[in-house]
C-alpha cells in the first residue's frame, strides 16, 4: 500500500488524529485471489480481527478461524456462520490448545467446528458434545518462525498433538464418536519456502501412516510477507501446486475427493495496512538522534516484542520537499514511559538506528506493513487509547473503528460495574 497518496494520509490524520491505522481493500482483494486456487481460505483473524475486515473476508467468500471466545464472537457479529456452507467447509473453527469452560460451553451449544490442539480437549469435548466435528491439530515435531516466539512447532513449542499421539488421539475420535473432518498442521508464522516444502512432507508422512478416513486437510498458514526491500514474497502457485500433490495422495488412499484448505493471517493483510504517527519532538542523546511520535509499543507492538523490521516513511506536513534532504540516522521512539519503547531494535533490545529523511516535529511517519498483528496486538498500557481504525475501499472507504474515550478506558472499572458483577 506504498501507493497511498500522502495528501490523503495527511488529510486522514488532520480528520481522525493520530495514531491512525490506515488499511487498504484493495490489497487485502489481491492477496485473497493470489490463494484462491485454494478450496477453502480460512482467515487467521488474530492478524487483523475489527469486524469490518472480517465483513470484508467473508463478502469476498473466506473463511475464518478463531482462537478464543471473543474470535468466535466477532467472526458471528460479522455475519459468519458456525454451520457447515455449500462448500463443506464450516465457517469458523475453532483452534486452540484448551478450552476455558465458558468456551467448551459455546462450542457446544453454537456447534463451532473444533481444531483439537490437546488429548485433554478430546475428552472434554467428547464427554458433552459426542458427534462433534474436529480437526486434529498435529506437531510434527519442528517448527520455523521469523522469531523464537512465533515458531509453533517442536518440543519446545505447546501447540498441536505431538505426531507420536497421533494414533492416540484417533482412538479417541473413535471412543468419543466424534467426527473427524481433517488433519492440520501449522508450524509457525512468518515462515520461508523451504520450511513451508517440509510442511508439505510432514503431512505426506502422517498421511502414509494413517488408516482413518475424513474429509479434508490444512496448510496452516504462516506464510512470510516482504517486509525488508529485497525479501522475497511467497510464490502462492508453488506453494499450491506442492499442497495439491499432498491433496491427491489423500485422495488416492481415501477414495473420495478431499478438501484442501489454507489459514494465513499475515500474508492477507500484513502489506494491506500502515500507522501512521506523528511526529512530537527530535533529540540528540549524546550520539544518537531520537525522533519521538505519538505511536507508542501500546500501538504497534512487534518491533518491542520480537524486534521485527517495519519500514518508516516521512511526511512533511509543510510542503517542504524531502527528496533533496538526504537521509539521517535517527532512533525511532514512542512516548511510553519504558525504555524499550523503540521502533528501531533488534530482537536483543539494543537500539538502532534507522536512516530517513530528517523529520520536524508536525510531520508525519508512516510504519509500513503494519495491517497484521498490529491494531490486534495493541494494548492500554500507559492508560493510552485505542487509536482508530480506517478502510480505504473506494466510495465505502469509511473510518471502521473509532479511537476510544476515556469512558471506554475506565468503563469495566467503574462502581456500577462491580454491582452488575455481584448481581
Ligand atoms: N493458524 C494458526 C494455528 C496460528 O497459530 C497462526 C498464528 C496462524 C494460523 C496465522 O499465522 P500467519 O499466517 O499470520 O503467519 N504476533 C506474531 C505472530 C503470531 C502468530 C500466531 N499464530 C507477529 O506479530 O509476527
Amino acid at each position: 500500500m506504498k501507493n497511498i497518496p500522502t495528501n490523503l494520509l495527511i488529510h486522514l490524520a488532520n480528520e481522525h488524529a493520530t495514531p491512525l491505522w490506515v488499511y487498504d481493500a484493495a490489497t487485502i482483494r489481491d492477496r485473497i485471489s493470489q490463494l484462491r486456487a485454494f478450496d477453502v481460505i480460512r482467515y487467521a483473524q488474530k492478524a487483523c480481527s475489527n469486524i469490518h475486515i472480517l465483513s470484508l473476508m467473508r463478502e469476498a467468500g473466506v473463511h475464518v478461524d478463531a482462537v478464543s471466545l471473543g474470535e468466535i464472537e466477532r467472526a458471528q457479529r460479522a455475519g459468519f456462520s458456525t454451520a457447515k456452507s455449500a462448500d463443506d467447509a464450516a465457517g469458523i473453527v475453532y483452534t486452540a490448545d484448551i478450552f476455558d469452560r465458558a468456551t467448551l460451553r459455546r462450542v457446544v451449544e453454537d456447534k463451532v467446528e473444533v481444531n483439537v490442539g490437546s488429548t485433554d480437549m478430546l475428552h472434554q469435548l467428547g464427554e458433552v458434545s459426542p458427534g462433534h466435528r474436529v480437526w486434529l491439530r498435529i506437531n510434527p515435531g519442528f517448527g520455523h518462525g521469523h522469531s523464537r516466539k512465533t515458531n509453533t512447532g517442536g518440543e519446545n513449542s505447546k501447540h498441536g498433538i505431538w505426531h507420536n499421539e497421533l494414533r492416540q488421539a484417533i482412538e479417541l475420535v473413535g471412543r468419543y464418536r466424534l467426527h473427524l473432518v481433517g488433519l492440520h498442521l501449522h508450524i509457525g508464522s512468518g515462515v520461508d519456502y523451504a520450511h513451508l516444502q517440509r510442511v508439505c512432507e510432514a503431512m505426506t508422512a502422517l498421511l502414509s501412516e494413517l488408516d482413518v478416513d475424513f474429509e479434508a486437510i490444512s496448510a496452516g498458514g504462516g506464510l512470510s510477507v516482504p517486509y525488508r526491500d529485497g525479501d522475497q514474497p511467497i510464490d502462492t502457485t508453488h506453494y499450491f501446486n506442492l499442497w495439491d500433490k499432498v491433496r491427491k495422495q489423500a485422495e488416492n488412499r481415501l477414495g473420495h475427493a478431499v478438501r484442501l484448505e489454507i489459514e494465513p493471517g499475515r500474508f492477507l493483510v500484513a502489506e494491506a495496512g500502515l500507522l501512521l504517527a506523528e511526529v512530537r519532538a527530535t533529540k540528540q542523546m549524546g550520539d544518537n538522534h531520537f525522533t519521538l511520535v505519538d505511536a507508542g509499543f501500546n500501538d504497534l507492538m512487534r518491533p518491542a516484542l520480537y524486534g521485527s523490521y517495519h519500514e518508516i516513511s516521512v511526511i512533511s506536513h509543510s510542503g517542504r520537499s524531502l527528496a533533496s534532504v538526504g537521509m539521517h540516522p535517527t532512533v525511532v521512539a514512542g512516548p511510553l514511559c519504558e525504555s524499550g519503547d523503540v521502533f528501531t531494535q533488534r530482537s536483543d533490545g539494543i537500539v538502532e538506528t534507522r536512516n530517513i529523511p530528517p523529520a520536524e516535529v508536525g510531520d508525519f511517519l508512516v510504519f509500513h506493513d503494519a495491517g497484521a498483528y498490529g491494531a490486534s496486538m495493541s494494548s492500554n498500557y500507559n492508560s493510552r487509547l485505542h487509536a482508530a481504525e480506517y478502510l480505504i475501499d473506494g466510495r465505502a472507504s469509511r473510518l471502521i473503528r473509532r479511537r476510544q474515550t476515556f469512558d471506554d478506558l475506565c468503563r469495566t472499572e467503574s462502581v456500577q460495574d462491580m454491582d452488575v458483577e455481584a448481581a
